[in-house]
């Protein structure tokens, strides 16, 4: 991961689902972005797959429109939509379909002569999850999974992977019947956001924090990821999901995994890897009682986001209206391991809340006595590390000081760092650096089978208690900070979490 090409060598970017939003909203303004950023070679094309309708003139020209919108149609570099549209092409077809993949093979021989990319293919699933396995196994019987005389063929399994502990092994066990596990990235786009990966060079890039960074100075960690969204257009996945499927076992168990994991030996994909592995193995899966005490799940009902009235959950389009689907989860998990054992990890992510915020805090143990006791002076605080993930991405330490005076009284102060302000402000995706990396072939930012499976280890038996019954099903009015109960879980152990404010 270190030392990484000057930019990525020829080869070609097949999009299933190339007429679906991510590939419109994110995938390809990130190629538009590597190209202004000189990271994309000559020899380079992009095919685009799927069943929308239109012909490969119309798909470049609305990819023409999306980009232009994309970049702001002022500051729009002509120049660069241009190229990444001229090297576009199309294959009309289903994901079922066995002669679109031949289709596919002889376009992609075509591009290979014509644009010298020499038979290196990167496929990219921006597929609904029921296709995954069927692009893939396609792949495999027309031979474009084969790596001979040295090219390379990756393949990019985007979210959901799996909907348990079961489908995602047996999803596993499927795609690496066709491709090597070394073939397949994993995606989770928390990898591609700036400050997720500041975790890695906070933690292992200073002197300062990793000998405080365990259960001896740390009191406990909170993982917070707020949305201020409803479930938009999304109603029918949504319903068959639920706040835990779609947010814990990807975005925030990889927090808490780069937040806990112990110093890997290289910053190579094995190393980070292999640490990530352990510290999940490391979460003992809540017991069916605990389920009921440590964790909480609730639903929004109809309240106000940004001052106009929005609906409830229950009133949202292609949601049953009776759902009992959690739009919100909070839970308290361990990590047994000798670093953490006895500090808790409270996790809690939901819809509808008063603002967007993802944050880890870690909140350090209080000074052990009060020395500065008094009317005007307050008891010990605990310190905190506050990093902000987004909208802001930046890193605060909280502690006390002495307000000027006479008297000694003590104020909660920050020292704060602001990416933005030291480094400027970039308009990225999130997405570059995933398909670049996967472009070179670095999977140190992508989930190897083993972390999946062991996330879902950790959610799995949660599913099984709540489908049980166990936990009361909360609700909170949408723009509200949660159910009381979430707030309960904290209090119980004597914690409050972080306003989100
Ligand atoms: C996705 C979930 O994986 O992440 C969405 O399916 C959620 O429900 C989104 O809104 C949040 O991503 P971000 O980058 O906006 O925090």
């Amino acid at each position: 991961m270190n030392q990484k090409p000057q930019h990525a060598g020829p080869g070609v970017l097949v999009i299933f689902g190339v007429g679906g939003d991510l590939a419109k909203r994110l995938l390809f303004p990130a190629l538009y972005n590597l190209f202004q950023e000189g990271l994309l070679p000559e020899q380079f094309a992009v095919v685009g797959f799927g069943r929308t309708d239109v012909s490969e003139e119309q798909l470049r020209e609305q990819m023409r429109r999306n980009l232009r919108e994309a970049s702001g149609e002022l500051s729009a570099d002509t120049a660069a939509i241009e190229w990444i549209v001229s090297r576009l092409s199309f294959v009309r077809s289903d994901f079922t379909n066995p002669a679109g993949y031949e289709q596919l093979a002889a376009k992609l021989r075509e591009i290979d002569q014509a644009r010298a990319t020499g038979g290196n293919y990167l496929f990219y699933l921006a597929t609904a999850p029921e296709f995954f396995l069927d692009v893939v196994q396609h792949l495999g019987q027309v031979g474009l999974l084969g790596q001979e005389n040295g090219q390379w063929r990756r393949v990019v399994v985007e979210k959901p992977f799996g909907h348990d502990l079961e489908s995602a092994r047996q999803l596993n066990r499927d795609l690496t019947r066709v491709a090597e596990e070394e073939q397949i990235y994993r995606i989770d786009h928390y990898l591609g956001k700036e400050t997720v990966l500041n975790i890695l060079v906070l933690r292992f890039a200073n002197g300062i924090f990793e000998p405080i960074w365990n259960r001896r100075y740390i009191d406990h960690v909170q993982i917070t990821v707020a949305e201020t969204l409803g479930v938009e257009t999304r109603g029918g996945y949504y319903d068959h999901t639920g706040a835990l499927r779609d947010m814990v076992p990807n975005h925030l168990l990889q927090v808490l995994a780069l937040t806990a994991m112990e110093p890997p030996s290289a910053f190579s994909a094995t190393a980070l890897r292999g640490e990530q592995v352990k510290v999940l193995a490391a979460v003992p899966p809540l017991g069916a009682r605990d389920c009921g005490m440590c964790t909480v799940r609730a639903q929004y009902g109809a309240g106000n986001e940004g001052g106009s009235p929005v609906p409830g959950y229950r009133e949202e389009r292609r949601v049953a209206p009776d759902s009992r689907t959690e739009t919100y989860v909070a839970m308290k998990l361990a990590v047994d391991n000798w670093r953490w054992v006895g500090v808790p990890f409270y996790l809690r992510t939901g819809k509808r809340l008063p603002i967007r915020k993802t944050e880890v805090v870690i909140e350090f143990r209080k000074a052990p006595l009060a020395l500065f006791r008094g009317a005007s002076s307050t008891l010990p605080q605990a310190n905190r590390l506050v990093i902000s993930i987004q909208p802001e991405e930046s890193i605060s330490l909280e502690f006390q000081a002495k307000v000027p005076g006479t008297e000694v009284t003590v104020k909660p102060v920050a020292m704060r760092f602001c990416n933005r302000d030291f480094f400027g402000y970039k308009n990225r995706t999130g997405y570059e650096t995933l398909l670049f990396d996967a472009m070179i072939g670095d999977a140190s930012l992508f989930k190897r089978g083993d972390m999946i499976e062991n996330s879902w280890s950790i959610i799995d038996p949660v599913l099984k208690a709540w489908a049980q019954g166990a936990g009361d099903l909360h609700f909170y009015a949408a723009g509200t900070d949660g159910p009381e109960a979430a707030h309960e879980l904290l209090r119980r152990d004597g914690h409050q979490w972080r306003a989100l404010a």
